[in-house]
């Protein structure tokens, strides 16, 4: 695979990002750097390049890809129409970490992407590497994330190739992504956006902008019989090996869990933060950021998630965060990630 610094400037001197341009022209795979988290792409208009993505990643078929592109004008050639909040919010947070749902243009793109909905995604990253290759490839670009369903996203190169080595046609590797989770998906199809998965932009920037948005109930967890409108966001999903618990009351009551765990022989895994790391004992402790600055924590979060599985622990303790800004996405993920299996202190007393 191919090293690509970050912060080019001048993707004219990367030979490496043409041969990759060129292999997305060809129909073939390639992974590379977003400012979320890597995407696996491929020509979006091409069923053949499009079935080898859902093939590398094992992923349902049913579940839509959302479409990378470089250039405003690319959208006018997918969507059917960009209502004018779209076009508020394009303005604001393009090229960054906001997807939006729209109508999808009959014929655009291969209807593999769309998964058969009406809608596409279509987001504008804003990785120098991510827009540098797209526009050398001249394609929308149809990119999930370049982890095995299932996994936690990817956002070092070798994430991706730990995941998907052999299964695809390159990797371009531009070090860490930035954000650390995904983008924000929102449905502007709707009179009022919906947030169908939280991500980079929160809630709060984009009520800023245009207002009252809503959160797809489906996303409210276990139980309430309502099916998340983001097809994906259904799937369990960014789960280590061993089964994650989010433990709801204080540290002292996080280390007693451990502790109960440790006593029957278990191999005890810990997620914490900056503030808690001298306090908590367990067999594996890792730190996913501070708890002052929950982006350090959307940073760190899958490369955290993922450090257990090579060290073969039996159970994983993880703090909970509050929802609100960035921490909405980041309990999205720990609580699909643990399968939203709660601890909590008052239940225990
Ligand atoms: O940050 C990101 O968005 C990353 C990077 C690579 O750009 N990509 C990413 O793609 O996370 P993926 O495929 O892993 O997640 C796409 C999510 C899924 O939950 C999918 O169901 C939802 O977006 N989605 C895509 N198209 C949709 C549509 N037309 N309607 C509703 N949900 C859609
Ligand atoms: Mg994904």
């Amino acid at each position: 695979y191919w090293v690509v610094d970050k912060t080019v400037e001048n993707p004219g001197a990367y030979p490496q990002l043409a041969e990759a341009a060129q292999l997305l022209k060809e129909k073939q795979t390639v992974a590379f750097p977003t400012e979320t988290v890597y995407g696996l792409g491929a020509d979006a208009t091409s069923d053949e390049a499009v079935d080898k993505i859902f093939k590398a990643k094992g992923r349902p078929s049913d579940n839509p890809l959302i479409v990378h592109i470089a250039e405003e004008k690319q959208l006018e050639e997918l969507a059917e129409e960009i209502p004018e909040t779209a076009k508020v919010l394009m303005k604001a947070f393009w090229p960054g970490p906001l997807t939006l749902v729209v109508k999808v243009k009959k014929g655009a793109l291969s209807e593999k992407v769309t998964a058969g909905l009406d809608t596409v995604g279509i987001r504008m990253p804003r990785h120098p590497v991510a827009l540098a290759l797209i526009r050398m490839s001249g394609l929308p670009i149809a990119a999930p994330s370049a982890n095995r369903s299932g996994k936690p996203s990817p956002t070092l190169a070798r994430h991706v190739r730990e995941d998907l080595a052999g299964k695809i046609a390159g990797i371009v590797d531009g070090g860490e992504t930035g954000v650390g989770v995904e983008s924000t998906v929102l449905d502007v199809t709707a009179e009022v956006p919906v947030i169908l998965r939280p991500g980079g932009v929160t809630k709060e920037q984009l009520e800023e902008r245009i207002g009252k948005v809503r959160l797809d109930p489906g996303l409210k967890g276990t139980g309430a019989g309502t099916r998340p409108k983001a097809p994906g966001m259904k799937y369990t999903h960014y789960a280590p090996d061993a089964p994650v618990y989010l433990v709801d009351g204080s540290t002292a009551f996080m280390q007693r869990m451990i502790d109960a765990h440790r006593e029957k022989g278990e191999v005890t895994g810990a997620i914490v933060t900056e503030e808690t790391s001298g306090i908590v004992r367990a067999d594996v402790v890792a730190v996913c950021g501070r708890r002052a600055s929950l982006e350090t924590v959307a940073h760190h979060l899958y490369d955290t998630l993922r450090s257990f599985d090579a060290q073969k622990v039996d159970v994983i303790f993880s703090e909970i965060f509050p929802r609100e800004g960035i921490g909405r996405a980041i309990m999205n993920r720990l609580e699909k990630a643990a399968g939203h299996r709660y601890v909590k202190e008052e239940d225990v007393q």
